[in-house]
């Protein structure tokens, strides 16, 4: 008798393969396949990640995993099913686009499935993405989506990139970064940041260049600040981009670039996140902002750090370092 555990994990293994070939080999999967070669993946891609379609059919998978006599207790438990009200199961994903989600080990726990179809995601009867439920196999907070694969490099490289979205995470990884990996969907969790902590001490935080991006890279960068030692960095996206979309406009190359070299500390990045909606040829509100910043650096530890903030901070707003560094001791003062 097989454990309950490595029964789901097969039963979402079986999932998977069936998902593959119903994309790659069937009618019914081409204007999946077709969507995804239009948004610029490869096979290989759709090989590695293991990208399938469940067919707008919803008893195919249920037929699959009765013949294979699975028990109505395996199936509820699985989160691979919906029931109905006279208990019958059907399958939770129709008519998506399937991303295996592993857990941190790699075994395979979760699925979560984008719809493609633009007349169903413009009538919002249905997520974008819909993703398992939480199981006895599959725990949301834990989980980093791709995270079994780029610990190999990002132990090599001492980084991790987080990514929004796993679109962003595969199209790095065809632009040759492989150490990415994303949360799934929410915001990040004290455990996702132990994981991250355990493997390396550096995390280059890369979001959607939306408000939405920049407001979650905000909290990003303060949380694992809370929870770790880890060093951090940021890269903005232009023109509200995500990293999938940059890539697809301006090619891997560029991004790479960007990643590598223009990359803010916490601290650069703050100084542009604090004059969001502000003014700055009002007085106030330059008084407000100078204010602010001369906040954070006083929470930063790093003498050598602070007096290069300080600097940044006196040639932007054209005010002396000397003007600042008395500040800076008046908050030292009130402090204590
Ligand atoms: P995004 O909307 O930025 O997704 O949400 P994306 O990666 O750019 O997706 P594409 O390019 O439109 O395919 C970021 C992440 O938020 C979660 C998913 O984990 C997604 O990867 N999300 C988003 C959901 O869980 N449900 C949704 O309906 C939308
Ligand atoms: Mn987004
Ligand atoms: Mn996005
Ligand atoms: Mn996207
Ligand atoms: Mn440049």
């Amino acid at each position: 008798q097989k454990r309950k555990f490595d029964t789901l994990i097969e039963m979402h293994e079986k999932a998977a393969t069936l998902y593959q070939h119903v994309l790659l080999k069937t009618k019914v999967g081409e204007p999946a396949l077709d969507y995804l070669y239009q948004r610029g993946l490869t096979d290989e891609q759709i090989e590695h990640f293991g990208i399938g379609f469940a067919p707008t059919e919803n008893s195919l998978l249920r037929r699959v995993f009765e013949n294979d006599g699975y028990s109505e207790e395996m199936l509820a438990a699985s989160g691979l099913m919906s029931q109905r009200d006279n208990g019958e199961f059907f399958d939770r994903f129709f008519g998506r686009i399937m991303f295996p989600i592993r857990n941190n080990q790699g075994k395979l726990v979760a699925f979560s499935g984008r719809l493609f179809d633009q007349y169903l995601l413009d009538q919002k009867k249905s997520p974008k993405y819909l993703n398992s439920p939480e199981t006895e196999i599959f725990n949301k907070r834990q989980v980093l989506y791709n995270f079994h694969e780029a610990r190999k490099v990002g132990r090599k490289e001492n980084e991790l990139v987080l990514f929004e979205g796993f679109m962003d995470v595969i199209a790095a990884y065809n632009a040759g970064i492989k150490n990415g990996v994303a949360s799934m969907g929410t915001s990040l969790t004290s455990e996702q940041i132990n994981t991250l902590q355990r493997t390396v001490s550096q995390v280059l935080v890369c979001y959607d260049g939306d408000n939405a991006g920049k407001e979650a890279s905000f909290r990003a960068m303060n949380v694992i600040n809370d929870h770790s030692a880890l060093d951090i960095s940021l890269v903005l996206l232009p023109e509200r981009m995500d990293p999938d979309e940059f890539i697809q406009k301006y090619g891997p190359e560029r991004f790479v670039n960007l990643l590598k070299n223009h990359r803010e500390s916490p601290f650069t990045f703050k100084l542009e996140y604090y004059k969001q909606n502000k003014n700055l040829d009002n007085e106030l509100d330059r008084l407000e902002y100078l204010e602010t910043m001369v906040r954070e650096l006083l929470s930063v530890n790093s003498v050598i750090e602070r007096e290069v903030y300080i600097k940044q901070l006196a040639d932007d707003f054209d005010v002396s370092v000397e003007a600042i560094q008395a500040e800076i001791q008046k908050g030292l003062t009130n402090q204590a």
